[in-house]
């Protein structure tokens, strides 16, 4: 039978075809979806080790000069209040983010031209001064010297999404992008030496399971280190703002899929999943992802970080939670928690 020839492929630790994946995608049966997350879990275990990675991340400007069709924060929505954290507020946050424990901090903000290469250049400097954390970009497309700069400044780790690699579909969603031109970047990135992140958004509209497939052979054939999945979510001030929200299930089963597809790799448990559901993030735990990241902007910036509507955040008690829920998963030993969430039994619901 088809299923059980491609499980006994993924037991042997054989390369899959495209036509496999579509098939493990696109299963509905529920004894084939749960052998295919036992599946990702083992491969997560063996490969990643049973420690939930907890990073931290800042959304330090919300202005955008691009207007991906998607985003709540395209630079055309005038709809939302526009902000800027100042250099002092960010290192008060990466201080606290430090004081966790914590070891990576993602610095992630719109296409903001305002934040020049030496603004980048000179954060990125006094983070490695006064914390030594690995610092992760997500600031998106730059010139190649940018990238290279940015990287002799501190930077070790940086996420550009291609978020689908079906050409037309990237046409579409992104008025302002040119697919060579992500893909360029990404390979620069990866030319550089970074910890190379990509990902995609399931649900776009007329994405299929075979454009899914084709994403997730590229995260393998692109040698892509961390992969951000997430589902899509409509966005306030968006021409997509009225489409139906993308699939967990789908979700779910891209994450198990794209961890049995490439092995050793980062797979977050995304803040669009939480959103959808409080244990959605749980569910992706189980089914192969192995990080979480905790949105530590400041409260007053929060809510104008609405690159989707109802933006979940995931704070340190909500990635307490998914990780105590989750089966057989460690909080790292780094993490210092404040004494009323060290109680194995605290409360979340009180
Ligand atoms: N739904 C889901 N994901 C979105 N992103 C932006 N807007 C949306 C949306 N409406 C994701 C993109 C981007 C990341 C920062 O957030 O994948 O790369
Ligand atoms: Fe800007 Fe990124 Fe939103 Fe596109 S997805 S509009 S580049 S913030």
């Amino acid at each position: 039978e088809r299923f059980l020839e491609i499980l006994k492929k993924i037991e042997n630790g054989d390369e899959l075809l495209r036509e496999d994946i579509v098939y493990l995608l696109s299963t509905d049966k529920k004894r084939e979806i749960d052998a295919i997350f036992s599946a990702a879990d083992r491969i997560r275990k063996e490969t990643v080790g049973d420690v939930v990675e907890i990073r931290g991340a800042i959304e330090f400007s919300n202005y955008c000069r691009k207007n991906c069709k998607y985003c709540g924060i395209r630079g055309q929505n005038s709809e939302i209040k526009r902000y800027r954290m100042t250099e002092e507020e960010i290192m008060e946050v990466v201080g606290y983010l430090h004081s966790l424990g914590l070891r990576t901090v993602i610095l992630q903000s719109g296409e903001d031209p305002y934040w020049t290469m030496p603004k980048i250049i000179n954060i990125l400097r006094k983070v490695k001064e006064t914390t030594g954390m690995r610092i992760t970009l997500s600031i998106g497309e730059r010139p190649y010297e940018e990238y290279a700069e940015f990287k002799k400044a501190g930077a070790d780790n940086f996420l550009l999404k291609i978020e689908t690699t079906n050409r037309e579909l990237f046409k579409e969603i992104h008025p302002d992008d040119d697919f060579d031109t992500r893909l360029q970047c990404s390979k620069w990135l990866k030319e550089l030496g970074y910890i190379n992140g990509s990902g995609n958004i399931i649900g776009l509209p007329g994405q299929t399971v075979e454009d899914i497939a084709s994403d997730i052979e590229f995260f393998r054939d692109m040698g892509i280190n961390m992969i951000g999945i997430g589902p899509f979510i409509p966005a306030k001030g968006s021409p997509y703002e009225k489409l139906t929200p993308g699939d967990i299930a789908m979700t779910l089963r891209t994450v198990a899929v794209t961890r049995i597809v490439c092995k050793k790799v980062y797979i977050p448990s995304t803040t669009a999943l939480a959103t959808l559901s409080k244990d959605a993030q749980v569910w992706a735990l189980n089914a192969g992802a192995n990080t979480i990241m905790l949105i530590n902007t400041p409260k007053k910036y929060r809510s104008s970080y609405n690159i989707y509507d109802n933006k979940n955040m995931v704070d340190l008690e909500a990635a307490v939670y998914a990780v105590r829920k989750a089966v057989n998963r460690k909080l790292p030993s780094y993490l210092k928690l404040p004494s009323y969430l060290e109680n194995p039994d605290f409360d979340f619901a009180a």
